[in-house]
């Protein structure tokens, strides 16, 4: 199956915090390292989103040009991704040739295809300085819900997408001004011709069952209310606007709706051009059988997000797909990247809150990756997202959970399980040993630990990362219930030395296939484990931060960080008899333990 993972492009705006990886970064790995470890053809692809508005005020402040920005901040975020494990096969950025030639592709045919149309509507300036101010530093009261704090392009309480001027009382959150509103012309995507495509589309989703109840419920639903969207803005940072008599025009530039979302096929292009086989990405992009909308099997598509990006993944997108391949109320014949599929699934998290607030930067109510990666390593977190994390339901990070589960289910439970057999096989025999007949109690434990892979597979597959790794935690518990139960610390006569090699081979056959089965979630982890069994060489493959240089003229003499891998040496997921006369050594710990009053201490907490 050709499986891919489109992973939400994160602003180019400065370091992620907990938030941000707890909904894209952490659920995108953890499924995408599973579906290679069962065999499917992964490509996993995101990168910096770079232009905007935000960006341009937050450059200003910094005082410093946006490309500086943007550069620094990518830089940045790519570094994080990496030492975070994230099996990107292409971690690219939105200011490439490249992506400025796929995106224009894509509005040039949605436009010949009738599917935009150009409007004007009212645009905010600040009447003190004159300038365009950005939809997202306009605040008001959202004609919607009445959530006091709207932005002009969106509502966080209600979930509703906005224009400026519906807000009322709207004020600027630069100053406190008043905007004025002045007339400005614009392309908006005709999402009406659209709207019954993109409903067949979602109506079979539904069908299929797999996709959160709250992400399918919320995405029907916004197609009730559906009207064109300005897919152009004022400003000067960012995408030219590919048509005659615009490209040219300065403060005319492709919005975030018709930029980051590119991404996902831009980058899919991106790496098959620097695969030496430029039509690579075909193989996940062109329905093999059938239409876009319903490529059949063999072609998956799963976008991951937070909650705030559903609307751009499962209505904007599509209905942008659909409008490239001619296939709304007008017609249409698709452009030179021909039929495109469809997400399969939009796999949104909920929010992953700071105690009982959001994360936020402004308020200073943050917990940067960086700093969590730096003193704690990049398992530690995966851990705790994957087990406690916003998969279907907002989510409260409290230290005091980190440190509880890191201590009693990370150390106690699965790290002391690998040292306890490392260390034992490593006294008694100094490698694997072969063993004697099994005993029921043996037999018992190894189905019980193969047959996990059978329950947690398709639970990952399905994105319930949560119920997986309740479910692979309980047999670590079963095994080391085997432990006490089969005692063999005690088996120290002479006639008991072919019980403690059944059992120590036993043990050592189940730490291995619980590794395996923990690697999605714990994949550096997975590799020390895989050191104490008297592993050799990487049992995960890891990311790479690489520099490469602009593929295209327009990009020629610019260098940039991408994450990128090789990842065909990921293991199967199935369980791989160890093997015996495999030395073992006295290991060292896998996870260390964390004192509370200390970690508290470390973040200023008490
Ligand atoms: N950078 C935007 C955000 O974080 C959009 C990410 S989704 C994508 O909200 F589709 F643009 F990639
Ligand atoms: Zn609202």
């Amino acid at each position: 199956m050709f499986v891919l993972s489109a992973v939400a492009w994160p602003y180019a705006n400065g370091p992620r915090h907990l938030g941000h990886i707890a909904g894209f970064g952490v659920p995108s790995d953890v499924f995408s390292r599973y579906m290679r470890m069962a065999g499917h053809d992964v490509l996993m692809v995101s990168g910096s989103d770079e232009h905007g508005t935000p960006i341009l005020v937050l450059a200003d402040k910094a005082g410093v040009s946006p490309t500086e920005f943007v550069d620094a901040n990518h830089a940045v975020i790519a570094g994080e991704l990496a030492d975070l494990g994230c099996t990107y096969d292409l971690y690219t950025r939105t200011t490439t040739a490249n992506h400025y030639a796929v995106a224009q592709e894509l509005f040039r045919r949605v436009w010949e295809n009738g599917y935009m149309v150009e409007r004007t509507q009212k645009g905010a300036i600040s009447p003190t300085t004159g300038r365009t101010l950005p939809d997202r530093y306009i605040e008001g009261t959202c004609p919607i819900c009445g959530y006091g704090e709207a932005r002009g392009d969106q509502c966080d309480n209600c979930g509703n997408q906005l224009e400026p001027e519906e807000l009322i009382d709207p004020r600027s959150k630069i100053n406190g001004e008043t905007p004025e509103f002045v007339e400005t012309q614009h392309f908006f995507l005709d999402l009406p011709a659209l709207a019954e495509a993109l409903r067949t589309w979602l109506e079979g989703r539904e069908e299929s069952g797999t996709w959160r109840p709250n992400v399918i419920r919320f995405s029907l639903n916004i197609l009730d209310d559906i009207k064109p969207r300005a897919m152009t803005r004022d400003i000067d940072w960012g995408i030219p606007v590919p048509l005659d008599g615009w490209l040219d025009l300065p403060t005319k530039r492709l919005y975030v709706w018709f930029d980051a979302v590119i991404g996902y096929l831009s980058a899919s292009i991106e790496w098959a051009r620097r695969t030496g086989d430029p039509d690579a990405w075909r193989r996940w992009w062109n329905p093999v059988s059938g239409i876009g909308a319903d490529p059949g099997p063999d072609q998956v598509s799963y976008y991951f997000m937070g909650k705030d990006n559903i609307t751009f993944h499962s209505q904007i997108w599509p209905a942008e797909l659909l409008g490239y391949a001619g296939r709304g109320s007008r017609g249409g014949e698709p452009g030179v990247f021909g039929e495109l599929n469809l997400p399969t699934e939009v796999v949104s998290s909920e929010f992953l809150t700071f105690g009982d607030r959001q994360f936020s930067t402004s308020r200073g109510d943050v917990i940067y990756v960086r700093d969590v990666l730096d003193r704690y390593g990049p398992d530690g977190i995966r851990y705790y997202i994957c087990a406690a994390g916003p998969e279907s339901q907002d989510s409260a990070f409290t230290w005091r959970d980190f440190v509880q589960r890191n201590n009693s289910e990370l150390v106690a439970g699965w790290g002391n399980l690998v040292s306890r057999t490392a260390a034992m096989v490593a006294k008694n025999f100094g490698e694997i040993p072969g063993p004697g007949p099994l005993e029921p109690v043996d037999e018992d434990i190894r189905a019980t630990v193969v047959g996990a892979f059978e329950t947690v597979g398709p639970l990952l597959e399905r994105n319930r990362v949560k119920a997986a790794l309740a479910e692979v935690m309980r047999v670590v518990g079963e095994v080391n219930a085997y432990v006490s139960r089969t005692e063999p610390f005690k088996l120290k006569a002479e006639d008991e030395r072919e019980r403690l090699a059944t059992v120590l081979h036993t043990l050592v056959q189940c730490v291995s296939d619980l590794n395996t089965l923990l690697a999605p979630f714990l994949p550096h982890a997975a590799n020390r484990v895989h050191a104490a069994l008297g592993g050799s060489g990487e049992f995960m493959p890891m990311p790479v931060l690489t520099e490469v240089v602009g593929l295209d003229d327009a990009d020629e003499g610019k260098r940039y960080p991408v994450i990128s891998g090789d990842y065909s040496t990921t293991p199967p997921w199935r369980s791989v008899p160890v093997v015996v006369g495999t030395p073992v050594t006295k290991p060292t710990p896998v996870f260390a333990k964390l004192d509370e009053a200390e970690v508290l201490a470390e973040w200023g907490l008490s």
